[in-house]
């Protein structure tokens, strides 16, 4: 892994829980590959905004590592 992608991989995808985007690559390598099981697995979309930062976020890492 290269610098730039680990820092990359610290970049938070849920800022109201903290989640970063190193948690959510894990799980879609493990096979979750939707947004609702992306936020069952990792707890975003449950904070304050209730998912209005993060569900595009993550909508749009599903298109860059999907299958
Ligand atoms: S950023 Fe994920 S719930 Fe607000």
């Amino acid at each position: 892994m290269t610098q730039q992608e680990i820092l990359d991989s610290l970049k938070p995808i849920c800022l109201c829980q903290g989640i970063r985007k190193k948690v959510f690559l894990k799980h879609l390598s493990n096979g979750v590959k939707t947004v609702k099981g992306l936020k069952n697995a990792t707890g975003a979309g449950a904070g304050s905004c209730e998912g209005k930062r993060c569900t595009p976020r993550i909508q749009s890492l599903l298109e860059q590592n999907g299958d």
